[in-house]
C-alpha cells in the first residue's frame, strides 16, 4: 500500500508531523471536493472521476456481504460518524468502496461547536485529539440539503446511510428526549439506520444519558415517535470509557430493548477520555494531553475499543449486533475487531492516515482470512476469536 499508493506520497507526509497543515481545514477542503462531486455526480466529468474511483476501491464479493440489522450490507467496512457532519457527500459514499457511511452527529439546533483550534493531528502516534463539540447545521437545514442531493430512499441504495444524531449544546439536559425526538422525526425518515450518540466527550453531561435509566427512557421516547414511514432500525454508541460494571449494565439494557424490538445495535466506540499513556504528549498548543480537553481516537485507543467489543460479545453473544470502530487502522485491526464479535467496523482516524486504500486492502484481508480459516461468509467470522492469519 505504500510507495505505489499516491495518497501515502503526497498527503502522508503532511500528516507525519503534527505541525503539517491545518486538520480541520485539511478536512473542509476535501469535504467541499466530495460536495461538489456528490452535487455535479451526473456531470460526464464528475461521474467519470466517480466511476474511476469506484472501480479502484471497490471489492464486490458474496463472501464480503452480509444481512444485519435488518439490512443488507454489500460490506462491513463503513465511514464512522464525524467526518460526514452534514451529510454532504452522502450519496458517494459507496464510491469509496465502503459498504455503509454514517453521517452526523446531526443536532436540532445548528451550532458552530466550540473554538478553534479543536481538532489536532498526532502524527507520531498516528491519533489525534478532537474537541469539535457537534459542528453542524442542524438538522431541519441537513434535510433539506439530503433531499438536494436527489439519492434512492432508504432500502434502495448502493449502500446503507446511517444518521446519527446528538443533543444540542444549548438544550439542557433535563431537555434532552425532546431534542433527541425532534431530529430523530425529522431525520428517520431519511435513513436507513439511526444512530443515538451518548458518547461524545465534548458536550457536556452528555454521557450521563449513558446511565441504563436515562437510556431507556430516551430509547422508548424515540421508539413512540410517529413517524411517516416505518422506522429504520435504531443504534446506539457508546464511549470506550465505560466500566466493567456500566458497560455490563448497558449490555444487560440492550438486550431488552432488542427482544421488545426497540434496539438494533450498539455502536463501540466513541473517542476516549481516557489519555492511553499520552498524558505527558504535548499539543502543538503548548498544553500537554492531559491539560487538553477532548476526546482521542486512532492507533492509541484500538487496545481498548477492541476489549469493549469483546466484553460486549460476552454479555449478548451474537444476540444484538455490535458495530466495531476505534483505532482501526489496518486489515489485522479490522480482523480482530470482527473475530472479537463486531458485526460490522468503521474507520475514521485510520482513513484519514493510511488513505482511501485501506477500504479494499481490509476488504480483500477479510477474504484471505475467510479462506484460510475455511470460512464461507464474514458473517461466520463474528465472535469466533478467530487469530489473523499472515
Ligand atoms: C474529528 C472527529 C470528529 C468526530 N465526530 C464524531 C461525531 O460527530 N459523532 C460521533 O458519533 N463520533 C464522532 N467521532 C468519533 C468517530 O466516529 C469514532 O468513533 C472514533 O474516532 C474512534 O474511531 P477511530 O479511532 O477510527 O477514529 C469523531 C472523531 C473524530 C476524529
Amino acid at each position: 500500500m505504500a510507495d505505489a499508493d499516491p495518497y501515502q506520497r503526497l498527503i502522508g507526509p503532511l500528516l507525519a508531523k503534527d505541525d503539517g497543515p491545518d486538520p480541520e481545514w485539511m478536512s473542509q477542503m476535501s469535504l467541499k471536493a466530495l460536495a461538489w462531486a456528490a452535487r455535479g455526480r451526473h456531470w460526464p466529468p464528475w461521474r467519470g472521476l466517480l466511476t474511476n474511483t469506484a472501480a479502484a476501491l471497490q471489492r464486490h464479493h458474496p463472501q464480503l456481504q452480509q444481512s444485519c440489522l435488518g439490512l443488507t450490507f454489500p460490506n462491513p467496512v463503513g465511514l464512522a460518524a464525524g467526518f460526514d457532519k452534514n451529510g454532504v457527500a452522502a450519496a458517494i459514499w459507496h464510491c469509496f468502496g465502503f459498504g455503509f457511511a454514517e453521517l452526523g452527529t446531526i443536532t436540532a439546533l445548528p451550532q458552530r461547536g466550540h473554538p478553534r483550534p479543536r481538532l489536532f493531528r498526532l502524527g507520531a502516534e498516528q491519533a489525534a485529539l478532537n474537541r469539535m463539540g457537534f459542528n453542524n447545521r442542524g438538522s431541519a437545514r441537513i434535510v433539506s440539503s439530503l433531499t438536494g442531493q436527489q439519492m434512492p430512499p432508504p432500502g434502495q441504495r448502493p449502500v446503507p446511510l446511517g444518521i446519527n444524531i446528538g443533543k444540542s449544546q444549548a438544550t439542557a439536559l433535563s431537555a434532552a428526549e425532546e431534542d433527541y425526538a425532534l431530529s430523530y422525526r425529522r431525520l428517520a425518515p431519511m435513513a436507513d439506520y439511526m444512530v443515538i450518540n451518548v458518547s461524545s466527550p465534548n458536550t457536556t453531561g452528555l454521557r450521563d444519558l449513558q446511565g441504563v435509566e436515562a437510556l431507556s427512557q430516551l430509547i422508548r421516547r424515540l421508539g413512540t415517535t410517529p413517524l411517516p414511514t416505518l422506522p429504520p432500525p435504531l443504534l446506539v454508541k457508546i464511549a470506550p470509557d465505560l466500566t466493567d460494571t456500566q458497560l455490563r449494565a448497558l449490555a444487560e439494557l440492550a438486550l431488552e430493548l432488542h427482544q421488545q424490538g426497540l434496539l438494533a445495535g450498539v455502536i463501540a466506540t466513541n473517542t476516549s477520555l481516557n489519555r492511553h499513556g499520552l498524558e505527558n504528549r504535548r499539543l502543538l498548543t503548548g498544553g500537554t494531553l492531559a491539560e487538553e480537553a477532548g476526546g482521542l481516537s486512532g492507533a492509541p485507543i484500538r487496545p481498548r475499543a477492541l476489549a469493549v467489543v469483546g466484553q460486549l460479545w460476552g454479555y449478548l453473544q451474537g444476540r444484538v449486533p455490535i458495530v466495531g470502530v476505534g483505532g482501526i487502522d489496518s486489515p489485522q485491526a479490522a480482523w480482530e475487531r470482527l473475530a472479537a464479535g463486531a458485526s460490522l467496523v468503521q474507520l475514521y482516524t485510520g482513513w484519514i492516515y493510511r488513505g482511501p486504500q485501506l477500504v479494499p486492502a481490509v476488504l480483500e484481508g477479510f477474504l484471505k482470512q475467510l479462506d484460510a480459516h475455511g470460512l464461507n461468509t464474514v458473517a461466520d467470522g463474528v465472535g469466533t476469536g478467530l487469530p489473523w492469519l499472515p
